[in-house]
């Protein structure tokens, strides 16, 4: 596992992008898995600047995301399809038809996480994942449990996952109790891995996940097992390691 320490939010979403720019330039066909949340917004406005500085071609890469609510429609502001095109997609000559999210419409969640599991393998798995942390250690909507769940799955959202997406909705009671996520197999089975992290507020998880025993209470653990992870992560973040 590969730390790189920046001084702050943006010289992280700066190294982040940078990182996924090289992934980009060597292979343009690439499979990219992508995350949404807060902490990679600034990776992506920086990817959009690479893109219209005419530095970026993203014209054959192809891109699968860790996540989705379960029963928000695509056009919901706050479902992960509308934050990915909002973010990135239609800042960017990324073909709509290679960009691909678990289907949180399907009511049929057995169907529906199959059918990602096998998208995601068809096309032969990440090059390189995109990745932020959870307070608790979850990745995607992999929250800590007593085993690690291998392939995409529906999950229940724990109440700490409800309160902090709470910001994002009108009330906690709007908060969806579902999501279809990626298995952490799922998103171990690329080939690099990329984190993001950054704030005061994640520095224990930080040390927790990256420097604590490897374990499915703090699911994050497992990337320690990985062969190519790199954590980009800022001082605040960084500063209890
Ligand atoms: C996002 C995702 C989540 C977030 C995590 C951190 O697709 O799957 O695991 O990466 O909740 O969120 P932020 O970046 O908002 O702190």
């Amino acid at each position: 596992m590969r730390i790189i320490k920046t001084k702050d939010y943006d010289d992280m979403s700066r190294k982040a992008a940078a990182i996924i720019a090289a992934q980009v330039v060597f292979k343009p066909d690439c499979v990219l898995g992508l995350a949404t949340g807060s902490t990679p917004i600034g990776t992506y406005e920086n990817l959009v600047k690479a893109y219209q500085n005419g530095d970026l071609d993203f014209s054959r890469v192809k891109s699968v995301n860790l996540d989705e609510y379960r029963g928000l429609p695509k056009e919901n502001d706050q479902s992960y399809y509308y934050f990915m095109q909002d973010h990135l997609f239609r800042h960017v000559n990324i073909d709509p038809g290679n960009t691909y999210l678990p289907d949180g419409t399907d009511a049929d969640s057995d169907k529906a996480c199959r059918e990602y599991e096998a998208i995601i393998s068809g096309l032969g798995g990440q090059d390189l994942q995109l990745l932020g942390l959870g307070h608790n250690g979850h990745i995607g909507f992999n929250e800590p449990n007593d085993v690690f769940d291998k392939v995409t799955h529906c999950v229940d959202l724990t109440e700490r996952t409800i309160e902090a997406n709470k910001r994002f909705f009108a009330s906690a009671e709007e908060v969806p109790r579902q999501a279809y996520t990626m298995g952490i197999g799922t998103i171990m089975q690329a080939k690099k891995i990329l984190v993001v992290v950054s704030g005061k507020d994640k520095a224990q998880i930080v040390k927790d996940a990256f420097f604590g025993p490897v374990t499915p209470r703090v699911p994050a653990s497992i990337l320690q097992m990985h062969p190519d992870v790199t954590v980009v992560a800022d001082a605040d973040a960084l500063s209890l390691v």
